[in-house]
């Protein structure tokens, strides 16, 4: 008889600095007499993630969804772009608020991620681009979807909200595409409390990406695009320098708490651990998911989701509903199941377990023992 946990263990828990440190910064900040628009602590922190990411422009933003909403304004994408039923509501969305219609391509069983085999038969002649994600931090087959994009004019942004640190081959993960879109929410692996980046290849690309963020503002006398509020301010750029020294230890203690979670489930019959990746990937370790199978698990993921409640831990289904069974997308052909097949099964199949450096590997242990204790 397992007992449950005294303390309510939640799927992710944000990584907090120490608040002696966000006083000192925030001391700065007041001597400075800056708050917002491209102050100090916001072009340190452009120039401190460049080289942390090992990438060549970057420009901040007040959350991912904006950023990535900038990113199809600054390569003007139109028509339709190819994109993944699962992921988190807001890679559609920022399509639909370019007014571009997103185009569902079906996903690989083992990775998750948008099977790049298959994106080729979702072209039409309105198709701009494609708009990958790397679920989970596992990153996507870059040199096949390139090849595609490359074959056939398209641009390629990544939807790389999971990905931060992430490298292949030493090369940062932010490198490949024609831009990528970094998320530093506060569930993230390394946070800015809500913030963002977007990652490009020219120093003209920036430049317009600037401006788009900056409502279009050239200087006094010019404004030059229609742009959008999407800066990011003092405070959460002086917060974001801090969790950079938090963001390997994190990374570590997140690998360990994967390990044990991969020793504990290894042998289980129907349940499906995190793809393997090859060995020139660098990992973030930032979320632990299974997928259940119901006929060899004797439980559905949806039994297992209610049934932790009970030991007081809180999974959540990610993701799940697909993006193209929302209201607001089932209407589209691609939405259709009959073309999400892989999709279709793993949105059902799909659960992420409790992952933050907080827990030990005693949690981890007793939740897998909870887990295992599920099969019928
Ligand atoms: C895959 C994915 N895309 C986009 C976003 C949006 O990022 P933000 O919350 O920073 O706007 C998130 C998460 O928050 C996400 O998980």
């Amino acid at each position: 008889m397992i007992e449950p946990f005294d303390k309510m263990i939640y799927v992710t828990r944000p990584v907090f600095p120490t608040i002696e440190e966000v006083t000192d910064k925030l001391r700065d900040i007041w001597a400075a007499k800056w708050l917002t628009n491209n102050g100090p602590q916001h072009m340190m922190l452009e120039r401190e993630l460049k080289t942390f990411l090992k990438v060549p422009h970057l420009s901040l933003f007040n959350n991912g969804t904006i950023a990535l909403i900038v990113a199809c304004q600054s390569l003007r994408l139109s028509g339709q772009v190819i994109t993944t039923p699962f992921t988190f509501a807001a890679t559609p969305h920022v399509l639909s608020w370019n007014n571009i219609e997103p185009i569902f391509c079906d996903v690989d069983k083992e990775t998750m991620n948008l099977d790049a085999d298959k994106i080729e038969s979702m072209i039409t002649p309105k198709t701009t681009a494609i708009l990958p994600v790397h679920v989970f931090g596992i990153p996507c087959d870059v040199d096949k979807i390139q090849e595609v994009a490359d074959r056939y004019g398209l641009r390629v942004v990544y939807d790389a909200a999971h990905t931060f640190g992430v490298e292949i081959d030493g090369r940062g993960i932010g490198t490949f595409g024609d831009i990528s879109m970094l998320s530093f929410h506060a569930t993230k692996l390394y946070h800015t409390v809500e913030g963002g980046a977007l990652v490009m290849k020219s120093e003209h690309t920036k430049q317009r990406i600037d401006l788009l963020k900056n409502f279009g503002i050239k200087n006094e006398e010019e404004v030059v695009m229609p742009g959008i509020n999407g800066k990011l301010d003092e405070v959460r750029a002086a917060i974001g320098r801090i969790m950079l020294n938090y963001v390997e230890g994190e990374r570590l203690k997140r690998k360990r708490l994967h390990e044990v979670y991969n020793e504990e489930l290894a042998e289980v019959e129907g349940l499906k651990l995190m793809p393997k990746v090859a060995d020139n990937v660098k990992l973030n370790y930032q979320y632990y998911v299974v997928r259940i199978e119901e006929e060899t698990f004797g439980r559905s993921r949806d039994y297992v989701y209610g049934a932790f409640k009970n030991f007081n831990v809180y999974t959540r289904k990610y993701f799940h509903p697909l993006c193209s069974d929302y209201t607001c997308y089932r209407h589209l052909s691609s939405s259709s199941p009959a073309n999400l097949p892989v999709a279709n099964v793993i949105a059902k199949q799909v659960l992420s377990l409790p992952m933050y450096g907080d827990l030990t590997e005693d949690d981890v242990r007793k939740i897998c023992a909870i887990l295992k204790s599920f099969r019928s």
